[in-house]
């Protein structure tokens, strides 16, 4: 009997550091919900007509999306063999998400998920500008994660072209629906990231506390952290 222990389940598995491998676990979980949500408001939206074949792109796209949200199905898995439940926040998620496929249209959801996509494209061209010098314990989340990031940076026009020629809706209320998708993934991984933290830290608050200092610290001093900000400024003024 194989007495190895499983990398994944080593607390600082991903660049040996304790609260990255906290955010990629949460970004493991909230994927598989991204990706039925974007998948589902393309389906609904009103620019594909029933029964008609999708265009190749697009019908791309889903397959895409859909292979994404079973690879972190089965990293989930395996991550639950240790935390044993979902990160605090992921129900509350589940529910916001669900709430909102139900009030929304597919026109309104396509433009959301758009915006999603592009704020991903921009997070992954930067995880792979990175990804040679990370040093990650699991070579098949170190495989995933780079596949993953490769799809979001070449397929994201996709959905951007898609959501172009959805009917717009009113500033006001675009902006209410995007406000309310994005504080919902905000709040997800500030509770996700700080119960992974607290878990992995033997569940004791100060050592908690003192790893998201430690953390805070060499985010803020970092140059890659400006460079970024000014990217998703310039992002989000398109
Ligand atoms: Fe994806
Ligand atoms: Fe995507």
């Amino acid at each position: 009997m194989s007495t190895e222990v499983n990398p994944l389940h080593r607390p600082d598995w991903f660049n040996r550091d304790l609260f990255f491998t906290a955010v990629m676990q949460s970004i493991s979980f909230a994927t598989p919900l991204i990706e039925v949500f974007t998948i589902r408001a393309i389906v609904d939206s009103q620019s594909i007509v029933p029964g008609m074949p999708y265009p190749e792109d697009i019908r791309i796209f889903i397959a895409d999306e859909a292979s994404h949200a079973r690879a972190h199905v089965a990293l989930n898995q395996e991550l639950l063999l240790k935390y044993a439940s979902p990160p605090q926040g992921y129900q509350g998620f589940k529910k916001r998400m669900q709430f909102l496929n139900h009030a929304l249209s597919g026109a309104q959801r396509v433009r959301i998920a758009a915006d999603m996509e592009r704020w991903t494209a921009l997070w992954s061209a930067w995880y792979l500008s990175q990804h040679d010098q990370l040093s990650i314990a699991s070579i098949s989340a170190k495989k995933l994660y780079a596949w993953h990031a490769q799809a979001e940076v070449s397929h994201a026009h996709v959905l951007i072209a898609l959501a172009a020629q959805e009917p717009l809706p009113s500033a006001w209320r675009h902006w209410l629906f995007l406000s309310a998708y994005r504080l919902s993934i905000l709040m997800y991984f500030s509770r996700s990231v700080t119960w992974f933290v607290y878990y992995d830290n033997q569940k004791s608050i100060l050592k908690s506390a003192r790893c998201l200092l430690k953390t805070a610290y060499k985010v803020t001093r970092s140059m890659e952290t400006y460079r970024l900000l000014i990217s998703c400024l310039r992002t989000s003024e398109h």
